[in-house]
């Protein structure tokens, strides 16, 4: 198997601006992409050629059958995922799959129990953050005690703006968007969300459409007794920024603050802000696909697991939940399958 994938030929479902990415960070590890499929054959093509000459296909499905293609990314939207990671695991390819795992809870737990069926990991779940840099050391130094025991998690993601238009409702919002949050706190705590106490949210774009709440503030309890406090913002208007603050009980850790090139001109003095993720991640996004194919090279399990894109969908389900009644949702401990340990 080492020797076969010494140079892993993979297929690429999903020609837009993540799959663009990850084919560019793939062809830089010294992986092929040989197939590229999006239901618009037109990019399918741009991309297929940019890879130099790709086969293309409309339907993801297709291209999980084509037997030259030992294994998979999935950047096609939200709803697309499950069907095709699925797909994947029919035919036992490993595949990495963005964010969300799925959009449902039943559907990500059919992933679940089909990757078990399977008896091992095929399954990677585009987390970036666990992949950047500082987002590490901050989770390094959480591990090592340095502010003690954590109490308090204070999150923030803000968009300039709705990256693809209007967000449909506000559990896509959520879904899409806070499930990044979500995971994050999961990783830095090691922790589960317990409770979901509270999800408020406003209006600020009018734009997105009548009841769209692109400002979200989530506050939840996590196991082991941590607060967490999200901000989710679509509508910031000033650039892209995503950070977290870890208040223990003898400090504080922050990570995301803005930083670099100090710009003194005019009678003003600043650093300047990432305008989307794929500037803000660039390292994260190279790095996680290089564990991939490493990961895949050396039969090593890739992660984040599918056992992760489950459990983060479970909390946002439950945070869509709390903000459609305005209650509390207090979430059922599971604990992973042993296919899911470390
Ligand atoms: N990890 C991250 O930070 C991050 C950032 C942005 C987007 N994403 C995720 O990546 C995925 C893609 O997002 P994007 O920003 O690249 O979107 P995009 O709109 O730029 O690209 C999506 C592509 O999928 C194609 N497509 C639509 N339906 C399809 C289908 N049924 N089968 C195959 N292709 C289909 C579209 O034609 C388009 O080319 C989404 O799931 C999104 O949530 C993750």
């Amino acid at each position: 198997m080492k020797g076969r994938w010494a140079e892993l030929r993979v297929g690429v479902v999903g020609a837009g601006g993540m799959g663009s990415r990850h084919a560019r960070n793939l062809l830089g590890r010294g992986a092929a992409v040989v197939a590229v499929a999006d239901s618009d054959p037109e990019r399918a093509r741009s991309l297929a050629e940019a890879c130099g000459g790709a086969r293309t296909y409309e339907d993801g499905a297709e291209l999980v059958r084509d037997p030259d293609v030992e294994a998979v990314v999935v950047a096609s939207p939200d709803p697309t995922h499950a069907r095709y990671v699925l797909a994947c695991l029919q035919a036992e390819k490993p595949v990495f799959c963005e964010k969300p795992l799925a959009t449902t809870v039943q559907d990500a737990e059919e992933v679940v129990r089909r990757e078990l069926a399977c008896g091992r990991r095929l399954v990677q779940v585009g987390f970036q953050r666990r992949y950047d840099p500082e987002f590490r050391a901050l989770r390094r130094a959480v591990e090592e005690g340095l502010v003690g025991r954590p109490v308090l998690f204070r999150a923030w993601h803000r968009n300039a703006r709705a990256a693809h238009g209007p967000p449909g409702s506000n559990e896509a919002v959520i879904v899409n968007s806070a499930i990044h949050d979500l995971d994050e706190l999961r990783w830095l705590a090691g922790a589960e969300v317990e409770v979901v106490h509270a999800v408020v949210g406003r209006s600020v774009d009018p734009s997105l459409g009548e009841g769209i709440l692109d400002l979200q503030v989530m506050q939840l309890g996590l196991t082991g007794g941590a607060l967490a406090l999200v901000e989710l913002n679509l509508s910031a208007g000033y650039g892209y920024e995503v950070g977290v603050e870890v208040v223990g009980d003898q400090g504080s850790l922050s990570a995301g603050l803005p930083s670099g090139v100090v710009a003194r001109r005019e009678g003003r003095c600043g650093v300047s802000v990432p305008g989307d993720w794929l500037a803000r991640f660039e390292d994260a996004y190279a790095a996680e696909v290089a564990s991939w194919v490493d990961t895949l090279r050396s039969g090593g399990p890739p992660w984040p697991h599918a056992w992760d894109g489950y459990a983060a969908l479970v909390a946002a389900r439950a945070c869509a939940h709390a903000l459609r009644t305005g209650g509390a949702v207090r979430l059922t401990a599971e604990n992973p399958p042993p296919l899911y340990a470390a």
